[in-house]
Formats: structure tokens, sequence, C-alpha cells
């Protein structure tokens, strides 16, 4: 099976984008992130985009209809069988309620769904240092990946800057909204039998490497 799709599931700065990345480049899948599309859609100052800004920046969830009309059309738009992974959705449950209803329909559903576990402690730490390409959206950071020159992005030159909504406050009600919207979908996914876990504290080669032996359980090779 090469066509996996796939939710990754977690708090703010868990390292799902890192591993959408690695994973998708390794299977031949599109990573489909619903921040890096909220995002797009503010640089187009589009309508999703001019509404979505307000809440992103204060760490608040858009509402569900905006993002749930978004990735269901980002989905529909992927060339016929292709694999992918979700990262950052669905994130409440009448998201992932809606979604499975809309792969239903296309009679394709979810294989898998990952939640990536670390403590609060170390989340802050690695959001506290995360830095964004403006133009790509490709992921660095000051301690762990920092880009070759500092302040330019390694694969498009773009400039290297901090995200609005990764100052500490914003980081606090992030992590609050999380707890309070997002992890009722571990046990909706459990109840499905869908859900994986793991360790995501561990150094970024070891947690692909855990990916790695959930993906080939359903059977997918490299
Ligand atoms: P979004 O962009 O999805 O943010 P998030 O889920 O909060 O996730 P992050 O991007 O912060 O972290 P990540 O887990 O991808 O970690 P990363 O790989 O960057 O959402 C932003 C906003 O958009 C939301 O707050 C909301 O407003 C809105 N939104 C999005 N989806 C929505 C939805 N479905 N419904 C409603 N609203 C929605 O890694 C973090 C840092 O750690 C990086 O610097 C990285 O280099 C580093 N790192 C990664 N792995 C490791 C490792 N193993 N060891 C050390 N460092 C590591």
């Amino acid at each position: 099976m090469q066509a996996l799709r796939l939710i990754f599931l977690g708090p703010p700065g868990t390292g799902k984008g890192t591993q959408a990345s690695r994973l998708s480049r390794r299977f031949g899948l599109t990573a489909l992130s619903s921040g890096d599309t909220l995002r797009n859609e503010i640089r187009q100052q589009s309508e999703v985009g001019l509404s979505a800004k307000a809440y992103m920046d204060a760490g608040k969830l858009v509402p569900d209809e905006v993002i749930t009309g978004v990735m269901l059309l980002a989905i529909a738009r992927l060339p016929a069988g292709s694999g992918y992974i979700l990262d950052g959705f669905p994130r409440t449950v009448p998201q992932a309620e809606a979604l499975e209803l809309g792969l239903e329909a296309r009679g394709a559903p979810i294989h898998r769904v990952v939640d990536f576990v670390v403590a609060d402690q170390v989340i802050v730490e690695r959001i506290a240092s995360r830095r964004v390409c403006s133009n790509c959206f490709a992921t660095y950071n000051t301690r762990f990946f920092p880009p070759a020159v500092a302040g330019v992005c390694d694969k498009c030159g773009g400039e290297v800057v901090q995200r609005a909504d990764d100052r500490e406050d914003v980081i606090v009600t992030r992590l609050a909204t999380y707890r309070a919207q997002t992890a009722p979908l571990v046990e909706f996914y459990e109840r499905r039998g869908l859900l994986s876990t793991v360790d995501a504290a561990q150094d970024a080669d070891a947690v692909e490497q855990e990916l790695l032996r959930v993906v080939s359980a359903l059977g997918a090779k490299a």
C-alpha cells in the first residue's frame, strides 16, 4: 500500500510538521498542513485569510466551518489515489466528524492517526526557538535545526522569521486550546481503532524511526 492517508495529531510544537515533511518525502505523500494553508491564505489576503488571522495570532482555533471547507477542498484537489498526511486537521470533534463523512463519500478513509506525545515544558522550549521561512514555510530551530546561513532559508532563500503566534504568552493559550478542544480526538480515534502514539520527545531521527514502524505495520514500503 503506497497511498497512505494519515493524520498527525498532537499539541503545538511537537514536531508534526517536521515529521510530515520527512515522511511525505520518503513515501511520495502530500503533506497538507492546516496552519500553512491558513498562513498562505493570509499572505494572499483572501477572505478566509483575513477572517483567520485574528484567531491565529491569539492562539485560538479558527471556526470549524472555515477550516473544514478549506481542508476538504485541499484533499479533493489531490490527484485521484494520492496519499497524504493531514497535519493539524482535524482539531475538534465536529471537524473529525465532517472529515470522516467527506472521506466516506470518496471511499477513501484514513488508515492511521498518529498522536505526538511530549511534555509541555519541551513544547515551550521548541516553539520559542522555532523559526520559519516567510516564503515557503520551511521550519527551522535556532537550537536544533538552524539554517546554514542565519536568517536565510536553505530551500528557497526566503527570510527566516519567528511566527507571530510563537510568542510565549500565545503559546500558553495554544496549549490550553489544545487541551480543551483537540485532546478529545485521542479518544475519538482510539474508539475507532485508528490511534497510534509516538514518543515525540526524542530527537527527530528517533521519532522518524517510530513513525516508520507505524507505517510499515500498514504495509507501506519506502
Ligand atoms: P499550526 O500551524 O497547525 O500550529 P500547531 O499545530 O500549533 O503546530 P505547530 O506548527 O506549532 O507545531 P508542529 O507540531 O508542526 O511542530 P514543528 O514541526 O514546527 O496552527 C496554527 C494556528 O492555525 C492554530 O493555532 C489555529 O489558529 C489555526 N489552525 C490550524 N489548524 C486548525 C484547525 N484544524 N482548526 C482550527 N484552527 C486551526 O516543530 C516545532 C519546533 O521544534 C521546530 O522548530 C522544529 O524544528 C523543532 N523540532 C521538531 N521536532 C523536533 C525534535 N524531535 N527534537 C527537537 N526539535 C524538534
